[in-house]
């Protein structure tokens, strides 16, 4: 199954290290940020868990719930927890999947045969409160993931949703921002009424 950005997000049902979930209800009325992992007990996953732990304020701010997964058994997860909260200096609270049949890694497409035919490739899926797919990216087995781009992206997408803009390239928190194609100048006069510097007719760009 290919899973596309706007498709509704598809549900199971999974233990995990904080017990059984179905997907959707855990997600309630938070945005999600779904990742996967290789494998339990190896060096970059354990890097990128910490990571995460370490930002669990950052991420409730933004009202978004991490969830790991990886193709092991709760049972190692638990014990893996305690090597991350160990060498990454936190505490690590968010719920791991236990996929050892690969049954959600396949369902999300996290197998990619050229790199194991066995183990989830570093996915992730951002994923609103209604429950669709918002960003997807897919970084390769000895690849860390960036977590101020994951952060970033998340901003960039909860203000695109309540201020209805677009964010140019390298945009951070602050920064100007694109008046989408989608709204008419004479929009743009009650949406944004400081104005905007019109670059081309379909380069606008403004402070907020
Ligand atoms: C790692 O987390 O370091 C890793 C896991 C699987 C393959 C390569 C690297």
């Amino acid at each position: 199954m290919s899973i596309h950005i706007g498709d509704l997000t598809p549900n199971f049902d999974v233990e995990t290290t904080s017990g059984k979930i179905n997907f959707h209800e855990w997600i309630g009325d938070s945005w999600a940020f779904f990742f996967s992992h290789p494998a339990d007990f190896t060096p970059v996953c354990t890097t990128e868990m910490g990571r995460t732990a370490q930002l669990a304020d950052e991420f409730a701010k933004r009202n978004v719930k991490p969830i790991g997964l990886s193709t092991d058994y709760v049972e190692e997860h638990m014990k893996w927890i305690d090597d991350v909260n160990d060498t990454q200096k936190t505490v690590l609270k968010f719920p791991i999947i236990a996929d050892p049949d690969m049954a959600i890694s396949r369902l999300y497409d996290m197998i990619h045969p050229g790199e194991s035919t066995t183990e989830a490739v570093r996915s992730v899926y951002i994923i609103d409160p209604d429950k669709k797919i918002r960003l997807m990216m897919t970084y390769p087995m000895n690849v860390g993931r960036n977590f101020d781009e994951i952060l970033r992206v998340i901003d960039a997408l909860q203000l695109a949703d309540a201020k209805k803009i677009a964010t140019p390239a390298d945009w951070t928190p602050g920064g100007k921002v694109i008046i989408p194609l989608s709204v008419s100048n004479e929009q743009a006069k009650e949406i944004f009424p400081n104005g905007w510097d019109t670059l081309r007719p379909y380069l606008r760009v403004t402070e907020l």
